[in-house]
């Protein structure tokens, strides 16, 4: 079985495919330990708690410094020992030893046909905002490992979706997330999760 923890920091829609996933016998041989939060706001949170799953909130607001923050939230991980950490719309700079520590056993879904809209400033609706920008016709998104790099480790999975004359980013971030992300994060994990039985 693998145990999985997923941070978030907004709404929660990829965790919710996940949740569903697990559910619906679409992600096999996984459980939820805990899903971590930095934003005690984040509807994600409240998803979770719906779904009977361990729910933390750990935010920089309540530390004095970064490294105390990055020091709890690694000791919380520590406590669920996770097999595999999920970022599903998690906009937290990693601390360097967590990836140390989990490397090949983190993995982040992004809302762009990686290499393209990606790196340091992409996330959120400004990489659909960027994409309608430079008028591409494709678009998609990508489910990738996490190294010390942002957005470069390994690709592990992605799908495209047709950008729509008209689109907006609100538009065009919707149908991404149907028709991209809610599918191949929930897939990537069936596949890591598969891979050893
Ligand atoms: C998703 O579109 C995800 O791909 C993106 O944030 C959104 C979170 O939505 N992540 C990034 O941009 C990471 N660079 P959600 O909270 O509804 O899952």
């Amino acid at each position: 079985m693998l145990n999985i923890v997923v941070c978030v920091s907004g709404g929660g829609t990829n965790l919710q495919a996940i949740i569903d996933g697990v559910k619906e016998g679409k992600i096999r041989n996984t459980k939820i330990v805990g899903v971590i939060s930095n934003n005690v706001g984040a509807y994600a949170l409240q998803r979770a708690e719906d779904a009977g799953i361990p729910a933390f909130c750990i935010s920089p607001k309540n530390f004095e410094s970064r490294e105390e923050f990055n020091e709890a939230f690694l000791k919380q991980l520590k406590e669920l020992n996770p097999g595999l950490i999920v970022l599903a719309g998690f906009l937290v700079i990693l601390p360097e030893k967590m990836i140390e520590v989990y490397r090949d056993r983190i993995i982040n879904i992004h809302p762009s046909l990686i290499p393209s809209f990606c790196g340091t400033g992409y996330y959120g609706l400004k990489v659909h905002e960027a994409a309608l920008t430079r008028g591409v016709k494709v678009t998609g998104a990508t489910v990738h490992y996490v190294d010390e790099g942002t957005d470069t480790g390994r690709i592990i999975m992605q799908k495209a979706v047709d950008v729509l004359e008209g689109d907006t980013p609100e538009v065009l971030q919707r149908r991404v997330m149907e028709q991209a992300e809610w599918i191949i994060l929930p897939k990537a994990i069936d596949k890591i999760a598969t891979a050893s039985e």
